[in-house]
């Protein structure tokens, strides 16, 4: 509802028709059903999409900012910006903690100086990665370096990013439907996307937090599932996401015909949905306009970005895969796309504003017996065992808080890492399965000093447990 106050409020005076009064009237009033044809057609394509609650952006690059064609179309159409290439690791962390923010500063000043909101791209992905991180073989240098990515380059975004794509392209081509190969699977194992996701929600929980993949198109393939398991997986365990971007690279058939299936699909297991990269070779205004649609009929898929603004500008700019040619015209797919965010059959996003995710229902949570074995002057050993009364899991994160400045000095059958008085131990690899009412123990060794109480927090993955 947010979204579609902001968008009227930056639609010029004049443009504002007594239908889109009534329209935003209504939906504040909790209407929020759309009448085909209540509001006034727009001119242009982020005015358009605006008029069902919806952006429409593009990716763009801070080198061609200065380019006066390129940039009036930026600020005449779109209403959110990607930047290209600007977020990407090797630009924004080319060695270890040396951070360059200027080219995509550059970009972040333009939208907020346009009224333009920003998708952040990318904070984990196995390409435009430096050599620095992609040599890295220890987990804990690994995880540590991960985690300090991410956290650095959101708090400096802190508020003005609509939503990062968290981690990218995780997932494997073809039909394995697995994690692909890559630095953080090989080092880190499956649980790099969940920490990479816990981790981006402390930075900034304002931010939507998206999973962003391509060929996830079709209900039918392989890595689509790959990807909907996870993501189902990540709602049942309360793992934050907010969203999963179709990066939308299409041939020149356009989308799969189950497309709207797919976005359906992925929205009814409590996320949005975005198109975050659409770009179609030749630009066929069947395909776009069939692309748009799917879209405007689900009512969580929030917006589109297509992947560049002329042919020129493309990644692909031999498919002419744009909505404007090299010389800033529109092309015919333009009027396809712009007829088809006005189209009758569209229902407003309803998306609700992130929160911590509430775990599923009968989720009964977890009971943790945690038992010192032995104590000796300035040590301590101790046991503890989880029993998950919850949905079944493949991973597991137990964490709790010291009240008596204890620390983990050496620990066996879990990874357990701790900052200040805050404990988080994880599962390894033989035990991280836990079906309903399974339990499994694991060790530590750790130092106290003056008393040592033991903790009672224990929660297993963000749900709180019983303990005794
Ligand atoms: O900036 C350097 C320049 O200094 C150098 O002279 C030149 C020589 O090749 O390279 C320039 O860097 C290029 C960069 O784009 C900026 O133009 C890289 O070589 C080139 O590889 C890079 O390509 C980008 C590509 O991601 C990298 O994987 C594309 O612009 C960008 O559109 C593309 O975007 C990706 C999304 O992030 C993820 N999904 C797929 C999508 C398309 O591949």
């Amino acid at each position: 509802m947010k979204r579609l106050i902001r968008g009227d409020r930056r639609r010029p005076l004049a443009a504002a028709s007594a239908a889109a009064a009534a329209l935003a009237a209504a939906t504040l009033a909790g209407m929020a059903m759309l009448v085909p044809g209540s509001a006034q057609a727009a001119s242009t394509l982020g005015a358009q999409a605006a008029q069902s609650g919806r952006y429409f952006g593009t990716a763009v690059a801070a080198g061609k900012l200065g380019n006066s064609t390129y940039s009036t179309i930026l600020d005449r159409e779109f209403n959110m910006i990607t930047p290209e290439n600007e977020m990407k690791w090797d630009t924004t962390e080319p060695s270890r903690g040396s951070f360059n923010f200027g080219p995509a500063d550059q970009i972040v000043s333009h939208a907020q100086a346009h009224g333009q909101r920003m998708r952040g791209h990318t904070l984990v992905w196995y390409q435009q990665l430096p050599g620095w991180v992609s040599g890295i073989g220890d987990a804990n240098t690994l995880r540590s370096v991960m985690d300090n990515h991410i956290t650095s380059v959101m708090n400096h975004y802190k508020g003005k990013i609509y939503a990062w794509d968290v981690v990218n392209e995780a997932f494997a081509d073809g039909g394995s439907g697995q994690h692909r190969s890559s630095v953080f699977q090989n080092v880190l194992g499956n649980g790099f996307i969940e920490e990479a996701f816990r981790t981006a929600r402390s930075a900034d929980p304002s931010a939507k937090l998206c999973y962003n993949d391509y060929n996830i198109e079709n209900w039918s393939d392989a890595k689509t599932q790959g990807v909907y398991t996870m993501v189902r997986d990540f709602k049942s365990r309360g793992v934050p996401i907010d969203c999963v971007g179709f990066q939308s690279h299409f041939g020149s058939n356009g989308p799969p015909a189950s497309f709207q299936t797919t976005l359906s699909n992925f929205a009814a297991l409590g996320v949005d949905v975005q198109l975050t990269e659409l770009d179609i070779a030749q630009a066929g205004s069947t395909q776009y306009g069939n692309t748009v649609k799917a879209c405007m009929n689900v009512s969580r898929c929030a917006g589109i970005t297509v992947w560049g603004i002329r042919d020129s500008d493309s990644w692909r700019s031999g498919d002419n895969p744009l909505l404007f040619d090299g010389n800033g015209n529109k092309k015919a797919a333009y009027s396809a796309v712009l007829s088809a965010l006005g189209s009758g059959a569209t229902v407003p996003p309803d998306s609700p504003p992130p929160s911590t995710p509430t775990p599923p229902p009968g989720n009964g949570g977890c009971r943790v017996t945690y038992a010192v074995s032995s104590q000796w002057q300035g040590g301590f050993g101790a046991n503890v065992t989880v029993t998950n009364l919850g949905s079944p899991v493949s991973s597991w994160t137990l964490t709790w808080s010291f009240g008596a400045g204890q620390q983990v000095t050496q620990a066996w059958n879990a990874t357990v890492s701790q900052s200040g008085a805050n404990v988080t131990a994880r599962s390894v690899d033989y035990n991280g399965s836990l079906s309903t009412g399974a339990s499994t123990s694991f060790g530590f060794n750790g130092s106290w000093n003056g008393g040592n109480p033991a903790p009672s927090n224990f929660a297993l993955n963000g749900t709180a447990c019983s303990s005794g």
